[in-house]
Formats: structure tokens, C-alpha cells, sequence
């Protein structure tokens, strides 16, 4: 590949846990290209979480590493900014507030205020949250909070986005344009984007790769597909073409043939209690058809 942006390298990664190491991820290579728009799909609890906060540098991987032009990552960065699901916006503070947070993290002493206060209204702009700027978290829907969290991201210019289930808590219409959104933001700003989504449809809308992870333990990259799709995307329009039903099963087969959950069986309830650190609860979610959500 021409462009060695985002380079995943042998990423394998061990949690200790109380029965021992736990191995959730194992030789997991990746090479993004700037501006490419990625997706990472696969059952609840296979580790795309963990992929996910090792680029952003808050778990360390055992073996391997990541290296973002040229440097490693080894520690998180403004550089590389976190949308998470559960908008993680301070509720003290109104949507300009959290926002403007970020703005002077990164950009103290290089814009001035008048230039900060611009900059901070911009990015709300993008995500059309201007007119309510000045209402606190508790005042705002989740769709709303959600905006604000893209905005604080796009904020800090990073050259990567890492969003993590970001439209899951939502309803399918708030869903459909936020995801209008960021495909808008996206053709604008080149971003590198890599989100995590349970939602086949979703995948293939926005993204030029969808990256199909094994399930866990030492889950790895199952399949790559490219997805080669026109931009701009119109989902209407998509709906009714064959290269787009194409791509979406091609998603689905390989989460419900070729990675059909074991715990789809009754030992699910057994696996769901052997403590391997966070995924108790989740593992209960595992058989929810989440990716016929939307
Ligand atoms: N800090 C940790 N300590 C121990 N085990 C962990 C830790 N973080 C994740 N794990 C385990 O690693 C595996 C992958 O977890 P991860 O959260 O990455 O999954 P996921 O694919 O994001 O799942 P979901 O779709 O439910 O969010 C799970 O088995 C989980 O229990
Ligand atoms: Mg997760």
C-alpha cells in the first residue's frame, strides 16, 4: 500500500484476570490509509473495543503495536479522538462548554480567543447543534448529546476518529442523519475514520472497508471487504441496488455462517459467568440479532 498511515502490526493483547490471562485479541494487522473510512463488525464481546483503545492508546498491547505516520502510539492523543457510545460529555458544562474543553486542550497558545470561540461554533455548526450551544447535557436528547461528542472530536482535528458504537443507543431516524452527518463531515474533512457498529446496514453505507472480526478468545481480522460503492451515498438509492444487497449479505453471512456465535447454544450462560474481566453482561447480548437492527 502507497500510503502507510495507520499501521496495526501483530496487535495481541492479554487481560490478566482472576483464571489467569485472558487472550482477547491475537495478531490483529491492519493498514489504513488516510482519509479511508473503516468499519470493524462482529459479535458482542469479540474485541473490537479492545482494537479500538489500543489506537486510541488506552490499553497497551502485549505483542505488536500500532504506528500512526510513522510514530508508535503508545499513550492517547489528540490526535487520534474518542466517540464514544455513551456520549461522555461533562454534564456540568453546556455543549459549547464540553466542546470548547477539547478546543483549549489542543489549541492553547496557537489560536487566539476570538479564534477559539469560531472555532468551537464551527464545529457545532457541522453537527447543526448551534442552537443549543448553551444547554447542559441533562437538557439536550441523546441524539443531541451524541452530536455534541462529534463535534468535541472534530474539534480537536484529529487525524484519526475513533468512534465506538457511536449511533447504537439511538433511534432509527436520529440514526439516519447523524449517519447523513458524518458521511457530510466526512467528504469534507478527509478524516480517517474507524467506528465500531453492530449495523450491517450502517457498515456498508459509510464505509470503504468493513473489517470482520473472528469471534473471541484471540479473535483476529476474519475477512476485509472492500466496499466500492459511489460517494456521495444516497441510502434510498442504495436500497434498491444489487452491488449494495450484495455487500450486505456478503456481511451477513460471514457474521451468521462463517462466525456463528458457540454461545448461540445453551452453554452461552456458562461462558457469560467466567468472569474474563467486562464481559459478563455483554456476553448476555451476544445472541440479540443486532445487526438486523436497523
Ligand atoms: N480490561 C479488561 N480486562 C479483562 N478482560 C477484558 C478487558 N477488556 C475487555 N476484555 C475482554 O476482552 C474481550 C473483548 O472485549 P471487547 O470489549 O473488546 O469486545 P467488543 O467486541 O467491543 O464487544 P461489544 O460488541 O459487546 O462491545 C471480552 O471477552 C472482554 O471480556
Ligand atoms: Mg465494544
Amino acid at each position: 500500500m502507497s500510503n502507510e498511515h495507520l499501521l496495526l502490526s501483530q496487535v495481541s493483547i492479554e487481560f490478566p484476570t482472576d483464571n489467569g490471562p485472558f487472550k482477547a485479541l491475537d495478531s490483529v494487522n491492519l493498514t489504513i490509509d488516510k482519509g479511508e473510512f473503516v468499519s470493524l463488525i462482529g459479535h458482542s464481546g469479540c474485541g473490537k473495543s479492545t482494537v479500538l483503545n489500543i489506537v486510541a492508546g488506552l490499553y497497551e498491547a502485549t505483542t505488536g503495536g500500532v504506528i500512526l505516520d510513522g510514530k508508535e502510539v503508545n499513550e492517547p492523543g489528540p490526535e487520534r479522538a474518542v466517540v464514544f457510545q455513551n456520549h461522555s460529555l461533562l454534564p456540568w458544562l453546556t455543549a459549547y462548554e464540553n466542546v470548547e474543553l477539547a478546543v483549549k486542550t489542543v489549541f492553547k497558545g496557537k489560536k487566539s480567543k476570538r479564534e477559539m470561540d469560531e472555532w468551537i461554533r464551527h464545529n457545532l455548526e457541522l453537527v447543526h447543534m448551534e442552537h443549543a450551544m448553551d444547554k447542559r447535557p441533562s437538557e439536550i436528547s441523546g441524539g443531541m448529546k451524541q452530536r455534541v461528542g462529534i463535534a468535541r472530536a472534530l474539534a480537536m482535528e484529529p487525524k484519526v476518529l475513533l468512534m465506538d458504537e457511536p449511533f447504537g443507543a439511538l433511534d432509527a431516524l436520529t440514526r439516519a442523519h447523524l449517519q447523513d452527518s458524518i458521511m457530510e463531515i466526512h467528504a469534507d474533512l478527509g478524516n480517517t475514520v474507524i467506528m465500531i457498529t453492530h449495523d450491517v446496514d450502517e457498515a456498508v453505507l459509510l464505509s470503504d472497508r468493513i473489517v470482520m472480526m473472528t469471534n473471541g478468545p484471540a479473535a483476529t481480522i476474519g475477512e476485509v471487504l472492500n466496499v466500492e460503492l459511489e460517494r456521495p451515498r444516497n441510502r434510498l438509492e442504495l436500497a434498491d441496488q444489487p452491488e449494495y444487497n450484495h455487500y450486505r449479505s456478503e456481511v451477513l453471512k460471514f457474521l451468521y455462517e462463517r462466525q456463528r456465535r458457540p454461545e448461540d447454544s445453551a452453554a452461552k450462560t456458562e461462558s457469560a459467568q467466567e468472569g474474563s474481566g467486562s464481559s459478563g453482561g455483554k456476553e448476555e447480548e451476544a445472541t440479540a440479532p443486532e445487526t438486523e437492527a436497523a
